[in-house]
């Protein structure tokens, strides 16, 4: 039992991250079903999608997450979702503040994404009532500079000086047993996991994507800029993404002006790739905990397994202590 498990009456403190499209409802009621609590993606912002995926999900409790900075684009998404009586709401990717009034007044949990201290705090003052502290270890976007090992120790110490109340999830490299015990080693309630879920059988990702990612290792990702030039995703700042690197990205990675510039040009080339299923030049989106996936499993045997396996350790580790006391 940890803080998250009482807060949300969950089982085990383990949250699907809610990924763009790969998270529909499937996924996030097998992950709620399992004893973990699913979210599903509200991403870049469809409102078919999301409604279609919440009515899916029924009576099973579930939340959603958004990418702030395009829900300001369309901020009718939140309704939609708060409509549901969603589990929680999740803002990554921006500044909060703009919608956490109408999260609290629905009375729905806020979940806050953030990057580094300044961003922690940000979310404290907008009220968070959960803070997902990701590592640039992670898949898909974020800021980068900071490691989960580091930025979950500091934002534990932060809430616990200034907001004591607030939950601190770690997110970006937990993929088992051992990133669960660690990132509660660390200090937080829980864990936010992205690409171990990714490669579940409930998510929707193509065969042919999850076997390139089973045969991946951990160095095999980079973080860049290109899969959003060539999406044409007006990601903002100081974002980037972490992927699989594959022919297309090691052409343009380190020449996004001359990709920019021959856009029209190499975007036809690109989504004839994503139709074709063709994953030398298609986005196969994972962050560094890839290596540690070597079979697509249920969605719900991730959830028991890692917990298991975090509890086995602790105990493990629990024995252990007594021999370090002097
Ligand atoms: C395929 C994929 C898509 C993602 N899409 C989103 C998204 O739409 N919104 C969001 O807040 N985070 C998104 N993330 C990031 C996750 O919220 C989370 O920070 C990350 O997956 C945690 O690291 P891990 O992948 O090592 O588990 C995505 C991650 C992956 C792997």
């Amino acid at each position: 039992m940890t803080r998250l498990t009482r807060a949300f009456a969950m089982e085990h403190p383990i949250v699907l991250a809610p990924m763009d499209l790969v998270a529909g409802a499937r996924l996030a009621t097998a992950v709620t079903d399992a004893g973990g609590l699913g979210l599903i993606g509200g991403g870049y912002g469809d409102r078919d999608w999301l409604r279609r995926e919440f009515a899916e999900a029924g009576d099973t409790r579930v939340g959603c997450g958004f990418i702030t900075w395009s829900l300001a684009d369309r901020p009718e998404l939140l309704d939609i979702a708060l409509e549901h009586g969603p589990a929680a709401v999740m803002l990554s990717f921006g500044d909060p503040m703009p919608f956490a009034a109408r999260v609290h007044d629905a009375g729905v949990p806020l979940i806050c994404q953030i990057h580094t201290l300044g961003q922690a705090r940000r979310a404290l003052e907008a009220g968070a009532n959960v803070i997902v502290t990701q590592g640039g270890e992670a898949g898909g976007h974020g800021v980068g500079t900071r490691s989960t090992f580091t930025l979950v120790p500091d934002v534990a110490d932060l809430v616990a000086r200034t907001a004591p109340g607030t939950l601190v999830l770690a997110a970006g490299g937990v993929a088992d047993g051992r990133g669960l015990a660690a990132a509660l080693a660390l200090g937080a309630d829980g864990v936010l996991v992205g690409t171990r879920f990714w490669a579940a059988h409930e998510a929707i990702v193509s065969p042919r994507a999850h076997q390139r990612a089973i045969e991946a290792d951990g160095d095999a990702t980079i973080r860049t800029s290109v899969y959003d030039i060539i999406r044409r995703y007006p990601w903002r700042g100081v974002y980037t993404g972490r992927l699989l690197r594959n022919g297309f990205i090691d052409r343009w990675h380190g020449r996004e002006s001359e990709l920019t510039a021959n856009l029209p040009h190499v975007a036809a080339e690109f989504r004839d790739a994503v139709d074709a299923e063709d994953f030398d030049v298609a986005n196969v989106i994972v962050g560094e905990a890839v290596g540690q996936i070597r079979r697509v499993m249920p969605a719900g045997e991730i959830v028991r397994r890692m917990a298991g396996d975090a509890a086995e350790i602790l105990g493990r580790f629990a024995d252990a202590s007594a021999s370090l006391r002097v």
